[in-house]
């Protein structure tokens, strides 16, 4: 059964406090069980949201499957997420997101078989005048080549 740390679970308690409505809690609360549940949010882990906010299970549900940033699967250990929007597109992001998924041997939205990686395609990620960029885990990386992208990636640890 998933449940947060003790840490997280105030820090959940202390974004209730924060909004005038417990619902606008949500989106935060989302972002700190992502965190802790290695990058996605499963049905338990909303089972576990709804009881410590005391908000129903659907309606963290519904807040949860509106937002793309939220994995409703597993990731790798680096979730790559390529912006394929018009100015990244237009800069040849399309071409770097496939690159980069030939290059770690990976399907978009799977984990790669050694499990550091998944790579997804995203919407704009308010960083176009330094396109084509793509964000891995809270990271940003801007003005990307394929070369400059993959020495990223290979670097980390
Ligand atoms: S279009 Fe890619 S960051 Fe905006």
């Amino acid at each position: 059964m998933f449940q947060l740390s003790a840490e997280a679970q105030s820090a959940v308690k202390k974004e209730l406090t924060r909004y005038e409505s417990k619902d606008s809690a949500i989106i935060p609360s989302l972002y700190i069980a992502q965190k802790e549940n290695k990058g996605w949010i499963s049905t338990e882990v909303i089972r576990h949201l709804s009881e410590l906010m005391d908000i129903p299970e659907s309606k963290i549900a519904e807040v949860f499957k509106f937002y793309t940033m939220f994995n409703q699967k597993p990731v790798g250990k680096f979730h790559v997420q390529v912006c394929t929007n018009i100015s990244c597109a237009v800069n040849g992001s399309r071409e770097l997101a496939h690159h980069i998924c030939k290059e770690l041997d990976a399907k978009f939205g799977e984990v790669s078989k050694d499990g550091r990686f998944t790579v997804s395609k995203v919407e704009c990620l308010g960083s176009c005048g330094t396109a084509p960029m793509m964000q891995v885990n809270d990271k940003y990386y801007e003005s990307l080549t394929p070369e400059s992208a993959m020495n990223i990636l290979r670097g980390m640890k």
